[in-house]
């Protein structure tokens, strides 16, 4: 297959992770005969120091015209510490959502068996989780028409959504859903909100197209509870932009580390693809960044290709990677690797995955030797 992939490396982190992606994705190409043709842009804080701003016109086309986005980070304290700053790295990632029409933010969350003892939660509540979240992201309460009185004392924010709206996310889980466990969970709050009632009606209408996947609904107070009371219950949970923002980032308490949890946006016309992390500039240049994360949205390209076996290898060596401890800082405090030498580790499995049989002496030592 032939695919010309953005790369906006970003700020921070941004541009070391991402090259460790590239790197996962020439081995791919290589193996398994594609071509892959990747073409830069800045975007972010970096846009803003050079043209002023944070998501140029060369940027936008190039995102336009090419198959997919492959984003790293954006953010630089300069403009954190900054309120009255005009300019704001993030104006760039929200505009290029929005002129990408990404209505949908899926986001893979799972316990790998080797870190289950690192989230603060019990191991033997979430080893085995695996669930993938589908979160509307260009409508509801964050993009309805908000209001401030005049005397400063009232405010509000609209919360719609159309039918629409509902279908065009609620098909891809579904479909998503029929690839892994067929059952999705709807979650809302339609014993209170109108519009919640309308996701309801309009996910059992969709439902009937799939009779081979078991739909359930849960309201968002309790899915908060469940999640973290029995997260193995989940396969694909769908919702809305706000929902879909708080249970996602709950969720991700369960993989241990942010640095693992990678991210898909799909729209009508190019996807991107990017690490739910921000650009943690305390990182940059260090080589301490996991770059695990941006490597698995990368394996979300792939699959977003239906290039399924050859995001199974990505993920594969991504899994024995952590079962031998080749892992930055964030996983592995003891015997690190750097966000390079990860990147590598995973380049020659994916090259020679013969060449790397895990020896179990090695998983005991929690050390490796390959490499
Ligand atoms: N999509 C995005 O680009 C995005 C998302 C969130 C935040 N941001 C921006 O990033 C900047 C920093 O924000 P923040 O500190 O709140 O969030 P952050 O995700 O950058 O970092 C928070 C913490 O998570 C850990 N972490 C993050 N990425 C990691 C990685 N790859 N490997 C290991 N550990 C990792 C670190 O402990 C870090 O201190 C801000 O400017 C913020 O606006 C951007």
């Amino acid at each position: 297959m032939k695919l010309n992939i953005a790369v906006l490396p970003g700020d921070g982190i941004g541009p070391e992770i991402t090259q460790q992606s590239v790197k996962v994705l020439n081995a791919v190409a290589d193996r398994f005969e594609h071509e892959f043709y990747f073409e830069e842009a800045v975007v972010g804080a970096a846009a803003i120091d050079l043209l002023g701003n944070p998501l140029p016109d060369a940027t936008l086309e190039l995102c336009k015209k090419s198959d997919a986005v492959l984003f790293g980070a954006i953010g630089d304290p300069k403009y954190d510490n900054d309120p009255e700053a005009k300019v704001r790295p993030e104006q760039g990632l929200l505009k290029l959502r929005k002129e990408l029409g990404l209505f949908a933010n899926i986001r893979p969350v799972k316990a790998y068996d080797k870190l289950v003892d690192r989230s603060p939660l019990k191991a033997e509540i979430i080893k085995g989780a695996d669930m993938v979240i589908f979160r509307e992201l260009t409508g509801g309460i964050y993009f309805g028409e908000k209001s401030t009185s005049e005397d400063g004392r009232s405010a509000s924010d609209l919360c719609t959504y159309s039918v629409e709206e509902i279908e065009r996310i609620a098909h891809l889980a579904f479909k998503a859903a029929q690839l892994r466990s067929k059952k999705v969970t709807l979650v809302d709050k339609a014993n209170v909100l109108e519009t919640s009632r309308l996701w309801r009606k309009t996910v059992k209408e969709v439902a009937k197209e799939y009779k081979d996947v078991e739909l359930d609904f849960l309201f968002v107070d309790n899915a908060a509870m469940q999640m973290i009371l029995n997260p193995k219950q989940f396969d694909v949970i769908l919702t809305e932009n706000m929902f879909g923002d708080i249970i996602s980032d709950e969720a991700s308490v369960i993989g241990g580390s942010i640095g693992l949890l990678e991210s898909a946006s799909v729209g009508s016309k190019v996807a991107l693809f990017e690490p739910i992390h921000g650009s943690y500039p305390q990182a940059a240049g260090k080589g301490i960044a996991n770059p695990v994360a941006s490597i698995l949205s990368a394996a979300m390209l792939l699959e977003h290709f239906g290039l399924t076996t050859e995001a199974l290898a990505v993920r594969k060596a991504v899994e024995m990677s952590i079962a031998l401890n080749v892992c930055t800082p964030d996983i592995n405090k003891d015997n690190h690797y750097s966000t390079a030498k990860v990147g590598d580790f995973l380049e020659s499995v994916i090259s020679d995955p013969e060449d790397h049989d895990i020896n179990n002496d090695n998983l005991k030592l929690g050390q490796m030797t390959i490499i």
